[in-house]
């Protein structure tokens, strides 16, 4: 055990001394914090970071000339900047402590004080990572961490770094002092901190909270101390904290925390509506985007009465939480037309909420604090302790719409009665774990590893010879479908919406069942008749026609009086084939709900005649906007981001239902945009659902697209998942070098687009093949993790490839590199400099050069939600996600 030499330093920050009132970036609606202190922990400097706000260093003239004593801290500099750090302040220097150390701050009185606690894991003064295991407590008798390791926490989460942050009750004594203190029990244990916020706020925990299953019952705050562990903005995007209404909180996207059968429908409320505070709800409650933006159940009361809208987070057991969910009705206006229970964990937190019987109007916002005490789980494991937040019609009180609506949600933790908020470390899921460790072998990688690959490329070029020779004799065949594949005269403008008159009684029609398909899958969703279909397609007129494909023609159309945009495809019929495949998509599609698969909304099967009614994509294929087009090129770092979308939607498909879904024909008209350039898989004809795999020879080879089929396949005929990460692998380099996976007309030894790049890629001329409108634009590092990744992909044997999680981890940090380098950040990383051709010192050549049509894309690109695509390591605020 390490002997503790207690030497205590005090930093004084008093803001009448430092003039720190909060800067003009504050929304003036707003609150104004009295006190708002950043302080950049082991640094001498003031800097502002990336958001543009401004941090002090605790260690600047400016406290020490105010006559502030140091002890023993070591201002230290970590080694290596993380890409996903948002920013090099406060993350890149720390404060280090080997013995007990405390802060003190001179505060205002009255008020309640959120502290942020901002960790970055890395390796300081040498020092390991590993060994920083400490507590931290707060003035007032609070333990806020114990035994904390933000090295441990970090990989848990997949996350660059950690925030924690507090909720400290009224200071009585004008000051609060946090003190770090290294775990005695861990030798060579050491304590440290990036940054420190003490924000004072005013009281949100005015009214008392619901008891969960105690109706009667109800919980004050009082004067707890509470962490923060979730703040979402549901069925919205990331809020950045100066964007928050004066606390600079951030807001996340709820995406990753839905759980259950559907993941439900986001909404916004229209340009014209604007969102009310009432005088009791105060706008720094939350931002006015929190409110403007709703996540619903979805347009079809059948499907809504079958499941819950559900949401699921990890937490630690033996604390109350508070769960606070934000409400604004967007889009009803009177009572009784959409009513909903809220359960927490399985428990009913209110019955029949009715948002306008709250608020009496149309967006205004309201909010209710729910609490629930959470005891330890059946098992042993820390992990398997949830709280489930699940939202369902109201039956009993018949509405006129069977739906629930959720705008934002925070969840807080209250300290015990011995003050305490501290948690255990978590544990890395099983699955991380085996991603750590492809991590891990990935970087540490030797460069020598393209020998083995080159060994492999050979096979890959034998078996791409089969193909060739296969696809003459198929090409004919495939001819008729490729040239009506949804390109230049696709994605017509939006056709009539004269046919206002259906209502939504004739919606659902017909009851669940269906000759054909299970019951579970007929009844998630909708099913259209006959007449809709038709009325939808003008008839199937043949100038909405979108795209063709095996299955039969695809048409633009309008449902809901002409309210929503749809895609509509229509077997042929008189193809034989169709009818498997038509069914294999509904009972897929049915059952897997995912931002990056195309979603179905229902079917037709009536007089012969099979329907698939799918969301429209109103970009259509990704194909259409790399290659043979007019359209703009798009840029580098939106194609990063369509692969990333594609690869969570495979990850998804892989590894998120209950058994492996192997997807088949993964190919770049397989991947499709919509209005925000979101990437969503599609075309699950052809997916594999369970014991019907036992093809011939031939007809599996016909059932891929050439050009993607993974060599090993037809070797071994045994498709595994890796044989998607094959195929994914060509649509990789399809889009870095923007021409097709096969291009028959091409020499013999460019025909096949992975064998090709495999072998630029081993002879180091990659570059050559660029798509040369983005090729002046891409990070070098990002070239290399990038082409490296697909390269992966394509090995000749699927052992040899990464698994589509690995690849989707990859793709990210790929993405974090560009951006990095897009913000300028790529020049503190110097170390990594070894550069390839396209760039000097680690810049592209001709960063400034841009297409003459890039204005246009940029403002597609204003439009997409990158946000939601962040790393998965910096998604989350909180240590216990996900
Ligand atoms: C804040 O919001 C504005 C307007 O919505 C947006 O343009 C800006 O990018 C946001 N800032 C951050 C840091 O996200
Ligand atoms: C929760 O409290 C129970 C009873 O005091 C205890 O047995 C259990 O270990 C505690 N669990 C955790 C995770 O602290
Ligand atoms: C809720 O109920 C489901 C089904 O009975 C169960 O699997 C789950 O563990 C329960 N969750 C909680 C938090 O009690
Ligand atoms: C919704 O959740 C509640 C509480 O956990 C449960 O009783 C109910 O059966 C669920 N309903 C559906 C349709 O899953
Ligand atoms: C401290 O945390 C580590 C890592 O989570 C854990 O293995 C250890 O048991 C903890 N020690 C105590 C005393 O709780």
């Amino acid at each position: 055990m390490a002997t503790i030499i207690t030497q205590i330093f005090i930093v004084i920050l008093s803001l009448f001394l430092f003039n720190l009132r909060l800067s003009a970036a504050i929304d003036g609606r707003g609150y104004k914090p009295s006190d708002s202190i950043l302080l950049n922990c082991g640094s001498s400097s003031d800097e502002a970071d990336a958001d543009g706000r401004k941090w002090i260093g605790d260690s600047s003239p400016k406290i020490s000339a105010a006559g502030i004593t140091f002890g023993n801290s070591t201002p230290s500099q970590a080694a290596f900047q993380d890409p996903s750090l948002p920013s090099s302040i406060p993350y890149m220097t720390a404060a280090v402590f080997q013995s007990e150390a405390t802060y003190k701050f001179h505060v205002s009185k009255d008020e309640r004080h959120l502290i942020r606690l901002h960790f970055y894991p890395a390796s300081y003064n040498g020092l390991n990572a590993e060994d920083g295991f400490f507590g931290v407590t707060a003035s007032g008798g609070l333990t806020l961490l114990h035994n904390f390791s933000a090295y441990i926490t970090a990989q848990a989460l997949t996350q660059g770094y950690i925030v924690r942050e507090f909720s400290l009750p009224p200071a009585e004594e004008g000051f609060i002092t946090l003190t770090f203190k290294p775990d005695a029990k861990h030798p060579a244990a050491f304590a440290f901190v990036n940054g420190i916020e003490v924000i004072s706020m005013p009281e949100i925990f005015t009214d008392a909270s619901t008891m969960v299953g105690f109706a009667d019952s109800s919980l004050s705050v009082g004067s707890s101390a509470l962490q923060t562990m979730y703040r979402l903005n549901v069925g919205g995007n990331y809020i950045a904290p100066s964007n928050d209404t004066g606390l600079s909180r951030t807001w996340y996207d709820d995406t990753p925390y839905i759980t259950g059968a559907g993941v439900g429908v986001t909404a916004a409320a229209g340009p014209r509506v604007k969102i009310r505070y009432p005088p009791d709800i105060p706008s720094y409650i939350a931002p006015v985007d929190v409110y403007r933006t709703a996540r619903q159940m979805g347009p079809d009361p059948k499907v809504n009465i079958q499941y819950n809208l559900s949401w699921s987070f990890q937490i630690d057991a033996n604390f109350t939480y508070v769960v606070r969910l934000h409400f604004c009705e967007i889009q009803l206006s009177k009572v009784n037309q959409r009513v909903f229970d809220v359960f927490i964990n399985n428990q009913t937190a209110q019955k029949d909420v009715d948002i306008i019987a709250m608020t009496s109007s149309m967006a205004v916002p309201v909010y209710k604090d729910y609490a629930i005490f959470i005891s330890d789980g059946p098992n042993e494991d820390d992990d398997d302790d949830e709280l489930l937040v699940e939202l369902h019609p109201s039956v009993d009180a018949k509405p006129e719409y069977y739906d629930a609506i959720l705008n934002g949600m925070e969840i807080f933790k209250l300290s015990d009665a011995g003050g305490n908020l501290a948690g255990p470390n978590p544990n890395p899921s099983e699955m991380l774990e085996d991603d750590l460790q492809t991590m891990r072998e990935f970087k540490s990688e030797p460069r020598g590893k393209f020998n083995v690959i080159g060994g492999a490329a050979g096979g890959a070029a034998a078996a791409a010879g089969i193909v060739f020779a296969l696809v003459l004799a198929v090409y004919q065949r495939k001819k008729r479908a490729i040239a009506g594949e949804p390109g230049s005269s696709g994605w017509l403008p939006l056709y009539g919406n004269s046919h206002t008159t259906e209502s939504k009684s004739t919606i659902s029609g017909k009851s669940c069942a269906s000759s054909h398909l299970s019951t579970m899958a007929a009844c998630l969703c909708r099913h259209f008749s006959i007449a809709e279909i038709k009325q939808a397609t003008k008839n199937f007129e043949e100038s909405l026609v979108i795209g063709v494909g095996g299955f039969g023609k695809v048409y633009k159309g309008n449902i809901d009086g002409g309210t929503t945009k749809v895609a509509i495809k229509r077997s042929n019929p008189d193809s034989q084939q169709g009818v498997h495949e038509f069914q294999t998509e509904i009972e897929m599609l049915s059952k897997l709900r995912h931002k990056h698969l195309v979603s179905l909304i229902g079917y037709c099967e009536e007089d012969n005649e099979m329907c698939l009614v799918y969301d429209y994509m109103a970009y259509g294929t990704l194909r259409e906007h790399l290659y043979k087009t007019n359209k703009p090129a798009l840029p580098w770092k939106q194609r990063l981001e369509i692969s990333i979308g594609a690869a969570r939607g495979l990850h998804y498909l892989h590894t998120g239902a209950k058994y492996t879904i192997i997807h088949r024909d993964v190919k770049t008209t397989n991947i499709l945009l919509d209005e925000k350039w979101v990437a969503k898989v599609s075309d699950f004809g052809l997916s594999k659902t369970g014991p019907t795999m036992n093809q011939s020879h031939v007809s599996t080879v016909v059932k891929g697209s050439f050009g993607y089929l993974d060599p090993e396949y037809f070797r071994r005929q045994q498709l595994t998942d890796k044989s998607d990460v094959y195929s994914f692998g060509v649509v990789l380099f399809e889009i870095l070098c923007a021409r097709p996976a096969l291009n028959p007309s091409l020499p013999k030894e460019q025909v096949s687009l992975a064998d090709w790049a495999l072998h630029n890629q081993r002879k180091g001329t990659l570059a050559e093949i660029i798509d040369p409108v983005i090729k002046g634009n891409i990070y070098s590092e990002c070239l290399k993790k990038f082409a490296e990744t697909a390269e992966k992909c394509v090995s000749d044997h699927g052992i040899d490839r990464p698994s589509m999680g690995d690849v989707l981890w990859n793709l990210e940090f790929a993405l974090q590199l560009q951006e990095s380098f897009e913000n300028g950040g790529a020049s503190a990383r110097g170390s990594i400099g070894d550069v390839s051709e396209l760039s000097a010192g680690g810049e592209a050549v001709d960063g400034g050069h841009r297409g003459q049509k890039r204005d246009e894309d940029d403002e597609a690109n204003d439009q997409s939600d990158g946000v939601n695509d962040m790393a998965v390591f910096s998604q989350l605020v909180n240590p216990k996600g996900r």
